[in-house]
């Protein structure tokens, strides 16, 4: 590598130690219970001796029901290890790993095949191999990831193909620093395992009734625009843009997921470019959705 390069990786490095509060892991994980029952979960981006998702899952191992619990440590410059927990008030095994346990290296992988739901706050800096990587193996993974990974191309396929989704705590969550310090990130879930928040029935109200002043249609798209979630009207059946925090509510059943103005990958028409406009002004990640009837 290059000085630049190493530069460039040391900084992301860095951007990306920031780690997870127990109490934000024990909010979310709490909707997932049967999920875990007599199944082998692997936190793949955790130092265990620091992690407190290993503190949550030892924890938790009898109410849970786990069978296993896995925790590799991830070292750029040198060889580490995992550690494996077998039963609640046990003593974790540890083995040596020959590689630096890279959530992408061989052994990784291999350990990642035995796994059945992973959970973890992977490096944001590498959020579409890791998620991809997770896809590729067909795993059950409840995720934290930064809110705009919604508009990456490649996750939002997955969102609109019903493959991934949010999770049920509120974004925006705290996280500690090496230095003691806190940060908040607009962070969020992501999971693609069922929790309840899904199957919400919300109470919209508003009516569109032909309101084009409300509800002004897209210069270059066949849709109107709706600037506010809470703005989505019960009487309309044709394409609706919608600020991408539709998502922290989205009912598969009550909606279909049609696009996003990122970019014309994430159009499966075609029809837009990476913008979409409104009286010429230009409106930004938005998602195109369309009542189910
Ligand atoms: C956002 S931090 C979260 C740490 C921990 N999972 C938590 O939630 O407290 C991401 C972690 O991933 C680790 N990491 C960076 N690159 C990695 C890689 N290629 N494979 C595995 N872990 C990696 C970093 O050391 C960092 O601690």
């Amino acid at each position: 590598m290059s000085g630049n390069q190493n530069l460039n990786r040391a900084k992301k490095d860095q951007n990306d130690e920031f780690y997870t509060a127990y109490d934000d892991i024990e909010l979310e994980m709490k909707h997932y219970k049967s999920h875990f029952q007599d199944r082998v979960v692997f936190l793949n981006c955790d130092d265990p001796k620091e992690s407190k998702f290993w503190e949550y899952f030892s924890i938790k191992f009898r109410s849970l029901g786990l069978k296993k619990l896995i925790a590799t440590h991830y070292d750029r410059e040198r060889p580490t290890y995992k550690l494996e927990l077998f039963g609640y008030g046990e003593e974790p095994v540890r083995t040596s790993l020959t590689q630096n346990g890279d959530f992408r290296s061989p052994e990784c992988v291999e350990i990642l095949k035995e796994a059945d739901v992973v959970v973890t706050n992977p490096p944001f800096s590498l959020a579409r191999e890791y998620v991809a990587q997770l896809v590729e193996h067909d795993k059950k993974f409840v995720i934290v990831g930064g809110f705009n990974w919604i508009t990456y191309k490649e996750i939002f396929k997955l969102i609109k193909d019903n493959r991934l989704w949010l999770g049920v705590s509120p974004r925006n969550m705290r996280f500690m620093q090496p230095d003691g310090t806190e940060k908040q990130v607009n962070a969020c879930w992501f999971t693609n395992l069922e929790h309840k928040r899904r199957k919400e029935e919300l109470k919209w109200t508003r009516e569109y009734a032909g309101n084009e002043d409300h509800y002004p249609r897209y210069d270059n798209y066949d849709a109107i625009e709706v600037r506010c979630v809470s703005d989505i009207p019960i009487d309309y059946t044709g394409v609706m843009g919608v600020p991408i925090t539709f998502l922290e509510n989205y009912n598969p059943d009550r909606f279909e997921i049609v696009g996003c103005n990122r970019g014309r990958d994430q159009d499966p028409g075609g029809v837009y470019g990476r913008s979409s406009y409104v009286h010429g002004k230009e409106t930004f990640k938005r998602i195109f959705i369309r009542r189910k009837v």
